[in-house]
Formats: C-alpha cells, structure tokens, sequence
C-alpha cells in the first residue's frame, strides 16, 4: 500500500468482525510500533496486547467499573445495530459532510461511550504505558509509536480506533494485566477487522478548512 494512500485512507473503525487476528500479525503491527522514532531514542512506551480470555477479563473489567447502566455484550451489540440504522437514516437525510456520530444524538454518545470502554467489542485491546521516570518529549514519541499501530495496521487490511475513554478506569486496567507501579498508563487501541457493511463505519469524515491549520512561509 502507498504510504499517502494509507494516511488518507485510514479511519477510525467502530464495529468489527468476530474474526481473531493471527498472533503472527499482530506481532508484526506490534513490531512496526516499536520503529517509531523517540526523544532520544528513549523508545518510552509499553504496550500491552490482549486477545483471547485476557481480552475478555479485561473487558469484562471495563464494563463493570461503567456501572449497572452499561449493556452487557449482547445488549451493547443489538444497541450497535439499532444506532447503525439511525445513523443510516441520518445520512440520507442531512449533508453527509455534517454528520458526525456526536450530532446523532443521545443513543449515538452513549454508543461512543460504551463502545469505546468495551474497545468495540474488537477481538485485540491494547493498553499503552510508559515508565514513570520517562521525560517530558515521552507523550509525542508514544503518539508516533500508536499511529504506526494504526497504520500498520490498515496496511494489512485490519482496522482500529485510538480509544482514550478505557482510561477513565485505570485502576481496574492496572490490575488485570498487573501493569508495574513504575508505569503510569497513557492511551488504548482497538485492534480488528472492520465490519465493513456497518453505517457507523462509513460515516463521511470531515477535517476543518486546510487554511485553518496549516501556514506555509515559500517567501
Ligand atoms: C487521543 C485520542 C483519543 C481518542 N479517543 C477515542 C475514544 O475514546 N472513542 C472513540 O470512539 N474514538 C476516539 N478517538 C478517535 C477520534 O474520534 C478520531 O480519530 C477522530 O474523530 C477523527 O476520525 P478518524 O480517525 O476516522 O480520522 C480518539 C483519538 C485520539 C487521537
């Protein structure tokens, strides 16, 4: 795959397919991670891959510490297909470039929310930590390392969303992959291959104007 086609190309992907993922391919996504380039070449993160019962246990964890209202995992998958069809309709009926999963409403944010602690049910979920004596530049070096994940990824045909919301439950994340005292976690990535029949994948995607954010000194 061409290197600006991927950049383009990848997107967050919010439902997935049961299907495992080969170990010998994540090791190889997982690989690409650890190329990334690094203050120093501190190389600061640590990355915690889950698939199978830990990935269960782990999830399993997320949704209890989200309280009673959390659907359980069959509840939140019929919830996903109740929200693909309104998501559908929203997209027939407004500007696709205005719809976002935020502006569809109540049960939309509440998918956002429970999907993204179940990691959208994707059968890998990975954790990124960092020890806590790394220095300040650490943060960056971490977002090279998971963007490689991401694009990896998509170069392979799999697909994944960078969740930040797990960590509102660090506590229990902490203690079901026994993460050390010295690391203090950073973000977490779902790991899959995308449903690509489901609506909330094929949302249209949209970026502020170029000119907004980007200034080019030629002179
Ligand atoms: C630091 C960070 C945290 C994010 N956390 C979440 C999250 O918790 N749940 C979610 O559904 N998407 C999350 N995202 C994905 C963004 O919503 C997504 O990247 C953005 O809407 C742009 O869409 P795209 O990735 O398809 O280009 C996160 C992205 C980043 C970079």
């Amino acid at each position: 795959m061409d290197t600006h086609e991927a950049l383009l190309n990848r997107r967050s992907i919010r439902k997935y397919l049961k299907e495992p993922v080969p170990k010998a391919l994540v090791e190889k996504i997982m690989t690409a991670a650890t190329w990334a380039p690094s203050g120093g070449n501190s190389q600061p993160w640590r990355f915690y891959v889950t698939m199978g019962a830990k990935r269960d246990e782990l999830i399993q964890a997320l949704i209890e510490a989200t309280g009673p209202d959390a659907p359980s995992v069959e509840a939140y998958d019929e919830m996903a297909e109740r929200v693909g069809k309104a998501v559908s309709e929203g997209l027939k009926q407004s500007d696709p470039a205005d719809v976002s999963l935020l502006k569809l409403g109540k049960e939309a944010a509440e998918l956002v929310r429970f999907g993204s602690i179940r990691f959208y049910q994707a059968p890998v979920a990975i954790i990124v930590a960092t020890p806590k004596t790394m220095g300040g530049s650490s943060s960056q070096s971490i977002g090279a390392a998971v963007q490689n994940v991401l694009l990896a990824a998509h170069a392979e045909g799999l697909a994944t969303c960078w969740l930040g919301m797990p960590l509102r439950y660090k506590d229990e994340i902490i203690e079901v992959l026994g993460i050390p005292e010295d690391e203090v976690l950073i973000t977490s990535i779902c790991l899959g291959y995308p449903d690509k029949e489901s609506s909330i994948n094929k949302m249209v995607r949209a970026r502020v104007p170029y000119e907004e954010t980007v200034q080019i000194f030629s002179e």
